[in-house]
């Protein structure tokens, strides 16, 4: 389904009690000049007081994902759930305070809006210390943190190095800005890091400026990532079914989501709308 404008009451409390999608003063000094600021605040005090979501820009249309993803999830003691593409979202703390084992796997590439200017391993690690939590950051992609696991050596000699099964692997609004035979290549390991139970929760940019909307291939984010192929990559059958609102499916129609644009979350300065999706192992790989 495409991020819908009007929130469902347990998306609105999600917000209200962690501050997303922009953190505490996000409404006051709007959503893309706090992220700087608060970048350079060194007391552990300050950050708790400004909350997780304040150290980068966000799009409106978190709004929706973020509870999206977590009302997904289900946070809990003991879950095993790996991010694609964390930056430095306030999602992987929010999830980890609430006793998920958070990996977030990201090269901190620039995916359009110029290279990061921070040394990621310190920022984490300082956000990790203000708020309690424990992200792991492996800040690489994934094909080569899973080829890396691979040749790590027995367990004993790696101990929590190793990276074993997850509960969940999800990502938001990261697979659009990934060059295809890269993101291939990442889909492609992701089965075998889940549980049979294993799930993956995605939500996927939709841009409205580029293909299938219009000629152009690609914007200064990236393209539109066909769900379907997605699916087929991952060798998973999509969940939350709604192929009008999919890229890829045979039902998706640009006239009905251009239609409906004033039901959805739409990013106008960015031509962006949110597709959130998950999927599951297929029954009989179970
Ligand atoms: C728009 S940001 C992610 C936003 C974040 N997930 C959130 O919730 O706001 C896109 C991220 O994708 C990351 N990225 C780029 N190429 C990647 C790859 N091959 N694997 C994983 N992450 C990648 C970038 O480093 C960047 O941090």
């Amino acid at each position: 389904m495409i991020a819908r404008k009007a929130l469902p009451d347990e998306f609105r409390l999600f917000n209200d009690r962690h501050r997303a999608p922009y953190g505490r003063l996000g409404v006051v000094y709007g959503r893309y000049s706090l992220a700087r600021y608060a970048r350079r605040i060194r007391s552990d005090r300050a950050l708790r007081f400004l909350g997780p979501y304040s150290f980068q820009a966000n799009s409106p249309t978190r709004r929706f994902e973020y509870p999206w993803v977590a009302n997904q999830i289900k946070p809990q003691v003991g879950l095993r759930v790996l991010e694609i593409g964390g930056a430095l979202s306030g999602l992987q703390f929010t999830l980890s305070g609430l006793g998920c084992e958070v990996h977030n796997v990201d090269p901190f590439y620039d995916y359009g809006s110029g290279a990061y200017k921070i040394d990621p391993v310190h920022e984490i690690a300082r956000l990790n210390r203000a708020f309690g939590t424990n992200v792991v950051l492996h800040q690489m992609p994934l094909p080569e943190l899973v080829a890396q696991d691979l040749h790590s050596g027995t367990e004993e000699e790696f101990g929590d190095a190793r990276l074993g099964k997850f509960d969940f692997v999800y990502s938001v609004s990261t697979l659009e800005h990934i060059p295809k035979d890269e993101l291939q290549k990442t889909l492609a390991c992701v089965p075998s890091l889940l549980k049979d139970s294993g799930r993956v929760v995605l939500t996927v940019d939709l841009f409205t400026n580029i293909y299938p909307f219009t000629t152009a291939p690609s914007n200064q984010w990236g393209t539109n990532v066909s769900l379907k192929w997605i699916g087929e990559m991952l060798e998973m059958e999509m969940e939350n079914e709604v192929p009008g609102e999919s890229y890829g499916y045979e039902e998706f129609s640009t006239d009905a989501i251009k239609s409906n644009l004033g039901h959805y979350s739409y990013n106008r300065g960015d031509s962006q709308l949110a597709q959130c999706i998950s999927y599951r192992k297929s029954i009989g790989e179970c």
